[in-house]
């Protein structure tokens, strides 16, 4: 899609209604977010992969909902256009629907940003309804939900085996019905991707959920080639930035060290 105006959630549903594929990546900063602007991103989503990806955790549960709204603060400060959606962190919204409204009311009002994402199937169905009605708009997220990461037993594939399908596209609809302008549909076979994608009345945006969804979001680090050790099936890096830019930080230290920087050019004159 191409505007100068800023992207709504109502372009997400005009984006699908026309099948064009909805392109969204994390974001955790603000030079981040005026790059994927420049690049033409529509939506960036601040998500708490934060606190693995940028603050060292091992798992997504520790990170704060202070951390996601200083951290959401500069994405929207180096946003031109994008949408940007931030994730309500574990703990935030567990206390139920009150509990989470607070939580998206300080997101919003502290942030600029447009949009909350939340994690779960039915059961935060009337959790989304009461953000909808206060005027918030809300992205689900089903499938893999990395927040219930030891009650699912680990980073498995969801939506395996008889019913798990099914039950899927049961949340899904749930979650449009009770107000979500669109869906995050992590780690599920390609079949289910596509069942989920046509049972939706709103956009499916999916993370390694095959090719027959609406759309496509990847973190920014396994985009780039800046996540180290295995990353999921699902992955594609289009850079190696790990490799560049450990290749450019041995360059500066050896021409530190070897005195070769700086040299005249670099150097003040009287
Ligand atoms: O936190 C996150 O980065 C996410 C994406 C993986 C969808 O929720």
């Amino acid at each position: 899609m191409t505007t100068d105006r800023a992207v709504t959630v109502q372009d997400l549903t005009a984006m699908r209604a026309r099948g064009e594929r909805i392109v969204m990546v994390t974001a955790y900063d603000a030079g981040a977010a005026a790059l994927a602007d420049e690049a033409g991103v529509p939506v960036l989503l601040v998500g708490d992969s934060l606190a693995m990806v940028v603050l060292g955790h091992g798992t997504t549960l520790p990170v704060t909902l202070d951390e996601m709204i200083h951290h959401a603060r500069a994405v929207v400060r180096g946003a031109g256009r994008a949408l940007v959606v931030v994730d309500l962190p574990f703990g935030s919204t567990q206390g139920g629907p009150a509990d989470a409204l607070r939580s998206a009311v300080r997101v919003l009002k502290e942030t600029g940003a447009a949009a909350v994402k939340l994690e779960g199937g039915r059961s935060v169905a009337p959790t989304v309804r009461t953000l909808v009605e206060a005027g918030i708009p809300v992205m689900g997220h089903v499938g893999l939900t990395p927040q219930s990461v030891h009650a699912l037993g680990g980073y498995r594939v969801q939506g395996r085996g008889a019913g798990a399908a099914d039950a899927l596209v049961a949340d899904a609809v749930a979650l449009a019905e009770a107000g979500a302008f669109a869906l995050v549909l992590e780690a599920v076979p390609s079949a289910v991707g596509a069942a989920v994608a046509a049972a939706s009345p709103v956009p499916v945006i999916g993370i390694g959920a095959g090719p027959d969804v609406d759309g496509q979001v990847l973190v920014w680090h396994d985009v780039l080639g800046l996540t180290s050790g295995p990353t999921p099936r699902f992955v594609r890096a289009y850079e190696d930035l790990r490799g560049r830019t450990t290749a450019a930080l041995r360059a500066f230290a050896a021409d530190v060290r070897g005195g070769a920087y700086p040299g005249p050019s670099e150097s003040y004159g009287e």
